[in-house]
């Protein structure tokens, strides 16, 4: 399988390291996570491992993670060589993804915006549901329905949304990431409506959409301003689902 993130790898550890929206990102989804001690996760679109390796140190009894791209995979992988951790990678697309075993939580930092429709949207998510235990949940960050390219500039957070083009179901978008050696990756950005009812269809009973928060110590560090033009127009939502 070859995908847009094949040649990004080490680009998308500088993004990680030295924008400001993982500060959020990191704060909102571990918030949201709560006590993971013991827990056995299963971290979608992992990339790098860099959530997969966090869980892991934070508790988590088992993780395992799984990326389309066979290069993010491999730099994953020699990663946990390098410094085991005790994680597992393996390369597959999410969509059609088999059982691999039974999670107490699924977890996804930016999966379901690589969902160009509904039907492929759909099939993710039941790929994740049926790898849950009955009580288990799935946390994940996506592309924010409401956001709208024209209404601020997100540059100094280390990226910049370059095209937002309307189709049916959502908008086709590209971002540029403003590292040292920038690159582009396209998203989609589904109507809030199509997440809600592929949720439902891929028979998840409850879901949540919750807003990403700044951690108190950035917006000390920061300043209050800082933030604002993030806080009026957020590219990331937060998403909450369970039986
Ligand atoms: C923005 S990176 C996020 C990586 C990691 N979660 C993090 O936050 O550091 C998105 C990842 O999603 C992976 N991805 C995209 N579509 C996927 C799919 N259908 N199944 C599995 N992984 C996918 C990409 O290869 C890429 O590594």
């Amino acid at each position: 399988m070859s995908t847009q993130y094949d040649n990004v790898g080490v680009n998308y550890e500088d993004f990680k390291a030295q924008g400001k929206l993982p500060i959020i990102e990191k704060y909102t989804f571990f918030k949201l996570l709560g006590n993971i001690q013991g827990k056995h996760i299963l971290d979608l679109a992992c990339g790098s491992g860099f959530y997969s390796r966090l869980l892991k140190q934070e508790g988590a009894a088992k993780v395992i993670g799984i990326d389309i791209s066979k290069e993010m995979v491999k730099v994953a992988r020699s990663k946990e060589n390098n410094n085991p951790v005790g994680n597992e990678y393996q390369v597959f697309d999410v969509a059609t993804m088999p059982h691999l075993g039974d999670f107490d939580l699924a977890t996804a930092v930016y999966l379901l915006n690589y969902a160009q429709n509904k039907e492929i949207l759909i099939k993710m998510l039941s790929n994740i549901h049926r790898n849950l235990v009955d009580k288990g949940r799935f946390i994940t960050i996506t592309a924010n329905p409401g956001f709208f390219i024209n209404k601020s500039d997100l540059s100094k957070y280390g990226l910049k949304v370059v095209k937002q083009e309307a189709f049916s179901e959502g908008y086709n978008c590209e971002i540029e990431f403003l590292t040292d050696s920038p690159f582009n990756i396209n998203v989609f950005q589904l109507h809030q409506s199509i997440y809600e009812s592929a949720i439902k269809e891929a028979g998840f009973k409850n879901f949540s959409w919750h807003n990403m928060e700044i951690p108190p110590e950035a917006i000390k560090e920061y300043g209050e301003d800082y933030w604002q033009d993030f806080l009026e127009n957020p590219c990331m939502i937060a998403l909450s689902c369970s039986n």
